[in-house]
């Protein structure tokens, strides 16, 4: 369904958002192949997190919701069963990958499938670090869904990351938990840690230097209580939001400030948003309060480096520079073109269609702010962060724009419009 979306004078209001997609997926698996039960507040209620939730159901977990809390009923490292179908995942590539990681240590043969979005993603860089462990597995023309895996005893490895991925790291981390010995893994830069972070919340045996991670097999982990923190994917809407907006000003409760994934926060403070983070508690992630006012800002170079940690954050980061004074240059983000839809295209193009100045120079993103853009018939491309990138350039714009499809923020944020209309009532 389409939606027609008129400019907005602020944003305020102080909100509580649902936990962090990445983080959830990591306590759900997890959860899956703990002993004993794990129970997870906040849990987000959408479509990606729910195909994890049936993948493991299929594969013979008890996952249940009772008042707002998720349980899971562990089974212990080898205890999924057979699903007896191809596992469908939607368009959930954090999903399949991690999960590829922890059916390498199963005793059967499974299918990963899903929409036929996910069937164009690339999965050859999953699928080569799993089969140097050992393990049986292969992908369609060795590159894409349906991944085809027959689990067994991975073997320890060392790998060096050609990319930067904690989807790809997450998976070796995972088949290494089967593994007799040590597995380690460097990174060319560190990307979200949450998988580290949460094995070693559940009790796992790993270790981390810098970019350098070493995980022991063999040990069982132990089911855990605990809430997942606010998604700062989600969050970073209404922050671009309340920072282009005269007059916003938001509080955002107990978000993921984690430093490999909230490289959003330190851009926009460059970038000079008014943004101010209260009461840091240090849980199994770092979170916090995120207080934004609305706020003039400049535009910036940002490197390469930081690109892992904005990653999902770039269509909005775009939006914010279009509207910022001078030049901002976003390098090293090629991983965008492979994303639900490739999100250098969808971005410039919206943004093009709005008026502004942005081009594209290999793996660069280069935007001119301007003082303003205009109302303009939108496209999500079927893409959930784009589709909510839009809605907010769409905000600060003058003159009224269209949306294509809203239906597919679910994927990660099912309240986003409604929580965008409570904030800007
Ligand atoms: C994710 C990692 C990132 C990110 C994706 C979620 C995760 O992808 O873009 O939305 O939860 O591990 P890559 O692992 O491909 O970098």
């Amino acid at each position: 369904m389409g939606r027609t979306i008129e400019p907005k004078g602020h944003i305020r209001g102080d909100v509580k958002l649902e936990g962090d997609k990445s983080i959830s997926h990591r306590a759900i698996m997890i959860g899956a192949i703990a002993m004993g039960q794990t129970r997870l507040e906040n849990v987000p209620d959408c479509d990606d997190c729910g195909f994890t939730i049936r993948a493991l159901s299929d594969m013979g977990v008890k996952i249940g919701s009772r008042a707002g809390t998720t349980v899971i009923k562990g089974r212990g490292l080898t205890g999924l069963k057979a699903p007896g179908k191809p596992v469908y995942l939607g368009s959930s590539g954090t999903s399949m990958r991690l999960l590829a990681g922890i059916l390498a240590g199963q005793g059967f043969e499974a299918v990963l499938t899903g929409d036929t979005g996910l069937l164009k993603r690339p999965m050859r860089r999953v699928v080569e670090p799993l089969k140097s462990m050992g393990v049986d597995i292969r992908a369609e023309d060795n590159e894409h869904p349906p991944i085809f895996i027959r689990g067994g005893k991975p073997l320890a490895i060392r790998y060096s990351m050609p990319i930067p991925s904690a989807q790809v790291k997450g998976a070796i981390l995972f088949a290494g938990l089967y593994a007799k010995g040590t597995t380690t893994i460097k990174e060319p830069v560190k990307s979200r840690d949450h998988t580290e972070r949460m094995l070693r919340f559940f009790g796992a045996d790993i270790d981390v230097e810098g970019n350098i991670i070493s995980l022991r097999g063999g040990r069982e982990l132990a089911g855990k209580s605990f809430s997942i923190p606010a998604d700062i994917s989600s969050a970073a809407f209404f922050i671009a939001g309340a920072s282009m907006l005269r007059g916003s000003r938001i509080t955002i409760r107990r978000v993921t400030i984690n430093p490999t994934r909230a490289g959003i926060i330190p851009v926009l403070k460059k970038m000079g948003v008014r943004i101010r983070i209260s009461k840091k508690r240090d849980l199994f992630e770092p979170v916090g309060d995120i207080m934004v006012e609305s706020s003039k800002t400049k535009g910036i170079t940002i490197s390469a480096g930081t690109a892992p940690s904005i990653i999902d954050e770039v269509p909005i980061l775009a939006v914010i520079a279009a509207l910022s004074k001078g030049r901002t240059v976003i390098k090293g983000i090629g991983e965008l073109r492979v994303k639900e839809t490739d999100r250098i295209e969808s971005i410039t193009s919206n943004l093009k269609n709005m008026g502004a100045d942005i081009n594209i120079d290999g793996d660069t993103m280069i935007i001119k702010g301007a003082e303003r853009l205009h109302g303009a018939s939108l496209k999500s491309f079927g893409d959930h962060r784009t589709a909510m990138a839009m809605t907010i350039a769409a905000l600060a714009a003058k003159g009224s724009s269209s949306l294509d499809d809203d239906a597919c923020v679910s994927k990660s944020f099912p309240r986003f419009f409604d929580t965008l209309d409570a904030l800007t009532a």
